[in-house]
Order: C-alpha cells, then sequence, then structure tokens
C-alpha cells in the first residue's frame, strides 16, 4: 500500500525480530494526535471519499472528538457539544455511563471468557433471562448477535422457517428502513439503499399505517407469512401510525396466520416512554428485534426475541438447533455484562419515565416553535424522545425570483432548510441533531434518555434563536458561518 498521509506522525517503527517485518503501522497513540484534517485526509483514502463531501457541507468535518460524556461531546479545543442525535438511538445512557464502564472494568479485570462456542455462557443466558423477563407474554427466547441488521435477518429467517415454506412471502410497508444486508435490504423501502442490487423477490410492499391495505394484501396472497414493519419509523423521518394500527395488525396476523415481526431496533429500549414501543398499544408481536441502546452505547450486540412456539418450531429440536445459531461474537462475554447492567441502570435510574415526561416537554415546546415560524416549521411528531421537525421546502421559503439561488450554494441543500439549521445549531450553539435520508425536511430529535428539562430548554432556545432570524438570514449566517469558514 502507498503511504497515503505522509504528514501524519508515525511512532517509531520498534526493531523487528527476525521473521515477517512488521510493516510502518500507525498506532493508538498515532491515532490519538491526529487532527481533524489528517483524519479527513485518511478516511478520504482507506474509507469513504464520497462522505466526507456531505460532512463538509454541514461543516462537521472540522470537528474531532476526544471525550464524551452523558449528554456531551468534547471537542479538540475544549467545545462541549449537546447531543439531541444520540447515534439514532443508540445512546439511551448517554456517554460512558459511570455504572456501565465500571461493569466492563470488572469483567476485564477478573478476566473473564468472551467467546462461548465450546461452552455455555452464564453471561449470555442472564441477559436472555432478563430481556424474556422484560418483554411480554411469550416472547421468551432470545437471539443475541451483533447489530441491527443482523437482528432483522435472523429475524426474517426465523419467521420464514415458522411459516413454512408455502407461506415464506414477507410483507413489508413503505418509507422502512430495516438495514442493509442483503434480507434487511430487500424489506427496506428506499431505491437508494437497494441501489440495483440483487435481493429477495418474495417480498410484497403495502403502506405504513393502514390496516385496511395489509388485509387487503393478506386476503389476496395467501403466501404472505411475514409481516415487518418498525413500530415508529425512524428512516422514514419520525413516523407515529395512527392509533390501534398495531392492535389491527395483531388481529389480522391472527386471523390469517401470518408472524409479526416489529423492528424495535431504533425505537425501542424505553425511548418512547414504554421499553417497547408496541405496548402502547397493548398487543405482542411474534418477534421483535432489539440493537442499538441494548449495548449500552458501549458495545455493539443486537438481538431477537420470539415467542416460544414460533421459535420451538423453526430450531426445537436437536436436528434443527444450529440452523441460524449465534455466530462467532454473537454473544461475546463483555457485550452480555454490559448489556446486562445497561438493563439495570435504565430502571434503576427511571430513564423510561424520564422519557416520557421529557419527550412530552420537548414536543409542547417545538409545537411551540411551529405555531411562532409556521412558514418554517411544517410538523412536529413524535412519541417520548422519538421526535421529528419537519421543516418547509426551500421553494416555500425563499423569497420570490431567489430561488435559484438555493441551487447554488450546493445541489444537496436545495430540499434543506434542515441542513441549514443544522448546521448553525452545531457551528453556534453546539447542539447536534440528526438528518434523515429519506425525508430531507426532516431533523430527528433523538437524545440520551438521560437528558434534563434544562437540556431540552437549551436545545428549543437554541432553534428558535436560529428560527427567529428568517429564512434569508439562515441562509446567510450558514454561508458566513459555515461556508466561507472554511480553510
Ligand atoms: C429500525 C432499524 N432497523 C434496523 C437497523 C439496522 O441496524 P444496524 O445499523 O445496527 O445494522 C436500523 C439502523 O438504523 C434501524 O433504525
Amino acid at each position: 500500500m502507498q503511504d497515503s498521509d505522509p504528514t501524519t506522525q508515525r511512532s517509531e517503527p520498534t526493531p523487528a525480530p527476525a521473521g515477517t517485518p512488521k510493516p510502518a503501522l500507525m498506532s493508538i497513540d498515532d491515532a490519538l494526535g491526529l487532527d481533524a484534517a489528517a483524519v479527513n485526509r485518511l478516511a478520504a483514502a482507506h474509507m469513504n471519499p464520497g462522505q466526507i463531501a456531505t460532512l463538509k457541507l454541514l461543516g462537521f468535518d472540522r470537528i474531532v472528538i476526544d471525550q464524551a460524556e452523558g449528554m456531551h461531546y468534547t471537542d479538540r479545543s475544549g467545545r462541549k457539544i449537546l447531543d439531541f442525535f444520540g447515534a439514532f438511538g443508540a445512546l439511551a445512557f448517554g456517554h460512558n455511563h459511570p455504572r456501565i464502564l465500571a461493569a466492563r472494568h470488572r469483567f476485564a479485570a477478573e478476566h473473564r471468557h468472551e467467546l462461548a462456542i465450546a461452552f455455555l455462557s452464564q453471561y449470555a443466558a442472564t441477559l436472555s433471562y432478563d430481556l424474556a423477563r422484560i418483554a411480554p407474554g411469550d416472547l421468551d427466547y432470545v437471539f443475541l448477535c451483533l447489530s441491527g441488521s443482523e437482528a432483522v435477518e435472523a429475524a426474517l429467517k426465523l419467521a420464514e422457517r415458522a411459516a413454512g415454506p408455502e407461506r415464506s412471502t414477507v410483507c413489508y410497508v413503505e418509507q422502512s428502513f430495516h438495514g442493509k444486508t442483503r434480507g434487511a435490504l430487500s424489506v427496506t423501502d428506499s431505491e437508494f439503499y437497494r441501489a440495483g442490487f440483487r435481493l429477495l423477490d418474495h417480498v410484497h410492499r403495502v403502506p405504513f399505517g393502514d390496516a385496511a391495505a395489509l388485509e387487503q394484501a393478506l386476503r389476496a396472497d395467501p403466501s404472505i407469512g411475514v409481516f415487518i414493519a418498525e413500530t415508529i419509523q425512524g428512516g422514514a423521518g419520525i413516523v407515529v401510525p395512527p392509533d390501534g394500527y398495531f392492535r389491527e395488525v395483531r388481529r389480522l396476523c391472527d386471523r390469517y396466520g401470518v408472524l409479526w415481526v416489529a423492528d424495535e431496533v431504533q425505537c425501542g429500549y424505553g425511548r418512547t416512554g414504554k421499553f417497547f414501543a408496541f405496548e402502547h398499544e397493548d398487543v405482542v408481536p411474534d418477534v421483535v428485534t432489539l440493537a442499538k441502546s441494548l449495548g449500552g452505547g458501549k458495545t455493539a450486540i443486537g438481538a431477537y426475541i420470539a415467542r416460544a412456539p414460533v421459535f420451538l418450531k423453526a430450531y426445537g429440536s436437536a436436528k434443527t438447533a444450529l440452523i441460524h445459531g449465534p455466530a462467532t461474537f454473537g454473544g461475546m462475554g463483555e457485550a452480555c455484562i454490559t448489556a446486562i447492567e445497561a438493563l439495570h441502570v435504565l430502571y434503576d435510574e427511571g430513564l423510561i419515565d424520564n422519557a416520557a415526561e421529557q419527550g412530552a416537554h420537548l414536543i409542547a415546546r417545538l409545537e411551540a416553535l411551529q405555531a411562532k415560524y409556521p412558514d418554517l416549521v411544517t410538523d412536529v411528531r413524535g412519541r417520548g424522545l422519538m421526535v421529528g421537525v419537519e421543516f418547509a421546502d426551500l421553494h416555500r421559503v425563499l423569497p420570490r425570483g431567489t430561488r435559484a439561488l438555493a441551487g447554488r450554494f450546493d445541489e444537496r441543500l436545495k430540499g434543506g432548510l434542515a441542513g441549514l439549521v443544522g448546521a448553525l445549531l452545531l457551528e453556534e450553539h453546539g447542539v447536534l441533531v440528526a438528518f434523515t435520508e429519506y425525508n430531507r425536511n426532516v431533523i430527528r430529535l433523538e437524545p440520551p434518555l438521560v437528558v434534563t428539562r434544562d437540556q431540552v430548554d437549551t436545545m428549543v432556545d437554541a432553534l428558535d434563536d436560529v428560527l427567529g432570524r428568517g429564512f434569508t438570514r439562515i441562509a446567510m449566517d450558514y454561508v458566513r458561518r459555515v461556508k466561507l469558514t472554511r480553510t
């Protein structure tokens, strides 16, 4: 490999013993010493050059984070950034929760084992018990893996086996996001992510939140044996279905003998004010997926939890048990003890109730902003701490005659008042929010569940300050503060 970054400091190569020579590798200390420009250069050469253009547009490429604690990142200059992004819901506990860190340190200090391939793992067994205790009904069987995509992938395979070969068509919903592995992508409603890949063909799409359309599909196509949906859609721009939708889904799935897989990778784990978002409707799916915050913000772990008869039908015998058993790293020791301690913190600190309380306050304050700036903010929606703020299309807010201006900043900003606002929130107020690929007008707010009322007020006050300038000044300030200050 050519040296992509000759300006980067390297640690002195240690004299190698005889044998395979050690390449001029960068070390941990080298990594910790990199500035923003060097990180960008390495990422451009070895990771994903195209991604950097988007980060530049938002001014995110200039920031190197050195520390993170609770609700805040701290950058190289010591500036604190308030995290209302929360890694798309993966940071229920904020950053580096002390109890979760302590559990991990203890595990390492005791030299516990990680890979439970030869012997069963007491940590994986305990975590599975805890998840089954939390899950309602007979959601009793837990599969542990490493990511949301893998959990969805495994849940779809489980459901397909339990449904049987005659019922292998999977019904999914419009604007869904379930991950980027091939099975999960096959039920993800995005031409952008699908990008022409060859995917599963036994799928059927229906509108989200429309029980009549689901019934029509189930009646018309008896090969549909599985229905998958996020309980609240994240990637779509925070879409909450009408009240009663999932009660109808449950009734229809029972009536037509279809297995319902609830994807709660983003909306689950207490974020909406209940551990599972489907609990708001007092129903139980056949399989539920979790990931993101399950790892306490410190480790990669995903899971599905399946109803006992479904799991046992698919994999219940000694002959079928290992068809889709955990892979090498599924249920690793440190991941499991992290997840076990995180579940205790979730309840001990009342974080599910805090999500409900702070979420209600956040939504009420944002609705007041919508009333104050009806031309700029077109919708506020969500449940608990899963909140979307939709902004007007640029063509609606630009003064007539200047609409071509938007295209001059950058093609990608055309639909994006949300982008301008988000960039200014970060640049001027140190507040980080998340964007949405499917609907670029939506800013997603999924702060850690440890957020306080004061921090909610800080975030909303910052948004008020930006919106109060009106569109023209927002655009000018963006150009002045974010675009023109580039080195
Ligand atoms: C609802 C949902 N399902 C699945 C996934 C995929 O999870 P991962 O990124 O861990 O593979 C995501 C990720 O954003 C998600 O939001």
